[in-house]
Formats: structure tokens, sequence, C-alpha cells
């Protein structure tokens, strides 16, 4: 047995101060009562407690760390040609557990997700769930309204046409052009791929956003293990039906 709002807050629900709130407005229940005295405990092997009608997660013991991935890193465990991986950049002593979720090209930096949870990985990389990912494409040229609409509302690719992606100019100069994509697919080099397609090869490529992470002001090579409001978090948007 334990404090709820202990409990609350291993879930990730909210801090432990915010939960005994949470319980005062009569918001949180243990197997379908509503309990609102403070210092009610519970057992959460044996009861399903829920919040606002959800029922909260407990954390796994999965690790969960976000990377600012470097350019010249592959994105694998293991290379063949001994190239430096992002497994290179992560704690020595989680490498043989966590693996990068989806990926990104050699040359492409940014968000980079490494995990050991099998499932929330694929629900976030397979093109089922839609799990939205943000770029920045430093691309050449200055495209136009027409071709950033085509970027929007889907670009014939040899694989099939694009599903529908958001896409902003986000600043340009004489010869390039910043523009904010993003997909709810996550083809194979899609992004260049959509780019080029419509005349705008990318130079420069970031991913900024996956699912509810942002890579904010993170350093570049540099990783961080996601807390429980973040995993969360992550898990609301993994599961969420669509
Ligand atoms: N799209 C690309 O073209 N490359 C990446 O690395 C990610 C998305």
């Amino acid at each position: 047995m334990e404090r709820l709002q202990k409990l609350l807050a291993r879930a990730g629900v909210a801090s432990r101060r915010a939960s005994e709130e949470l319980i005062h407005q009569g918001r949180v229940t243990v197997d379908g009562q509503v309990v609102t005295q403070p210092g009610a405990r519970a057992d959460p092997a044996q009861s399903v407690i829920c919040v606002d009608g959800q029922p909260i997660r407990l954390p796994t013991g999965h690790h969960y760390l976000l990377l600012h991935k470097p350019a010249g890193y592959i994105t694998t465990r293991q290379d063949q040609f001994g190239r430096p991986t992002v497994m290179d950049l992560v704690p020595a002593e989680l490498r043989s557990r966590i693996y990068p979720v989806g990926r990104l090209d050699a040359d492409t930096t940014g968000l980079l997700l490494l995990s050991d949870d099998g499932e929330l990985a694929n629900r976030l990389i397979h093109p089922r769930y839609h799990v939205p990912k943000t770029y920045l494409a430093t691309v050449e040229g200055v495209p136009n309204e027409a071709e950033l609409q085509v970027l929007r509302s889907g670009v014939e690719l040899e694989d099939g046409t694009t599903a529908p992606a958001q896409a902003v100019l986000v600043n340009a100069s004489r010869t390039k052009a910043t523009i904010r994509l993003t997909l709810s697919e996550g083809r194979n080099r899609q992004v260049k791929r959509m780019c080029e397609a419509v005349g705008h090869p990318v130079v420069k490529l970031v991913r900024i956003a996956m699912a509810s992470l942002e890579l904010d002001d993170l350093p570049e090579g540099q990783f961080r293990h996601l807390n429980p409001l973040e995993i969360n978090e992550l898990e609301r948007v993994a599961f969420a039906e669509d």
C-alpha cells in the first residue's frame, strides 16, 4: 500500500503537491470509488486507480533517453563499417538495452529517442499511428506558396503520394529558405525526397519534435532522460486512438 499522492506522482500525473489537490477535488478513484480523504492509500497491483476516469500507468522500469544527434553519427546499434553510431553517445551501461526509436540519416541532426520500451517504440514509428514528427529543413532556393501547398497536400514520390503534412516557411534569404515540416508518416529520407520533388533540395535537416517531445536547447551530442511527466504524456499521445 502506498499513499495515493505518491502513486500519482510516480505515474507522472502531477507533482505530489498537485496530486493532493486532485484527490481533494474528487478527481481520483480507486476501483471506481472516489477517494478524497488525505493520506488514503492504495495498492497499485490490486486496484485500478484513475484520474478523471483515466487509469494511471506506473513506470515500467524502462529507459527513455532524448538525444540531440549530431551529424556524422549513424542511427543503428552497430555499424558494419565501424563508423560512429548514436550508441557511442549514450552511457555505456545502457548500451546493451536501449536502441534508437526510428532513424535519422547520418547527416540529419536533432531529436532522437532511445529506449528499451518496444511497445511504445512501435507506436512512435509505425506509420499506422500517425505520430507527428517536425523538422526544420534548410533548402536551396525559396519555395513559393504553390510549392508549399504541394508539400502540404501530397507529393508524388516513387513509393506513393505522401500524406497531408504541415509546411510553413519560417525564413528566407535570396538563395535559401527554412521550412518547418510536420509529417505523420516517416518513410525513408522522406523530407529530403519531398523537398527535392518540389525543386528545393535539402541542404540541412534538423528534427525538432516528435509526438509530445521537443528538442529545445539540449546541446548537440548531449542526451537527457525523460522525466515521468514526459513519459506519461508521450504514452498518452502514442496510445491515443486515431
Ligand atoms: N527525412 C529525411 O529525409 N531524413 C531524415 O533523417 C529524417 C526525415
